[in-house]
């Protein structure tokens, strides 16, 4: 059996989710085992976060903002330091600016829509990046459980944490990406739901590739 996805028109699958519920790395696996490309949306957000933060710049002024959103360069997502909690704060900060939105909407549909096809992960591709992907899968787990994996990772890699500061983060952030006013996050209406609170990466993987699998066939 080979995963190849052997349509000509793009296959695309949108993964949406809130912060630490393990869907960059269920994406990942899914447009490896799809032989798709893999789209990280979260680390736009998060290279101009990282860009107007180091240069001194306000990351609340919308029109800044959205400047840097405009002048991005694709480059600017492989840089090393991107992937922290701290790049995720700053990057849910810009995030909630329409211009920083509007600017980044033609980069992400590009991507999507060359043959054959993608994954893409982020926040608002279901409901608005993407709205007719072929598969919709909002991954989502409780706060306790995202902030407890985020916690284990961080003591893990030697980080000196507590389970109630990244627990406090981990709501706070759901708080902004939820109650922005523009693209918020929400399971897009046809979008099916994998909660993996109760579930390891593997469960978690093989449950996304049956649901992928199930929309193909
Ligand atoms: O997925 P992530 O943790 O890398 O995302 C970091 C922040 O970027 C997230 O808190 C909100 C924002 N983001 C967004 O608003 N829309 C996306 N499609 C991806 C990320």
């Amino acid at each position: 059996m080979t995963n190849d996805v052997p349509s000509a028109r793009p296959f695309v699958v949108a993964i949406d989710g809130p912060a630490a519920a393990g869907k960059g790395t269920l994406a990942e696996r899914l447009a490896a085992a799809l032989r798709l490309p893999y789209l990280d949306t979260g680390l736009l957000y998060r290279a101009i976060g990282k860009l107007m933060d180091e240069r001194g710049f306000d990351l609340d002024d919308p029109v800044l903002a959205g400047q840097f959103a405009e002048a991005l360069d694709p480059e600017d997502l492989k840089r090393g330091d991107l992937r922290g909690r701290e790049a995720g704060e700053l990057a849910s900060r810009v995030a909630v600016h329409p211009a920083v939105r509007a600017a980044l909407v033609d980069f992400q549909r590009a991507f999507a829509s060359r043959a054959p096809g993608a994954v893409l992960d982020g926040r608002d591709i279901g409901t608005v990046i993407c709205p007719d992907a072929d598969v919709k899968i909002f991954v989502t787990a409780s706060p306790e459980v995202r902030a407890r994996r985020r916690t284990d990772e961080l003591l893990a890699k030697g980080r000196d944490v507590v389970y109630e500061t990244i627990l406090a983060e981990t709501r706070e952030r759901d708080e902004r990406d939820s109650g922005r006013a523009v693209a918020p996050l929400k399971p897009a209406a046809d979008a099916i739901l994998l909660d993996t609170s109760d579930l390891d990466r593997d469960a978690a993987f093989a449950r996304a590739l049956a649901i992928v699998e199930a929309r193909r066939g």
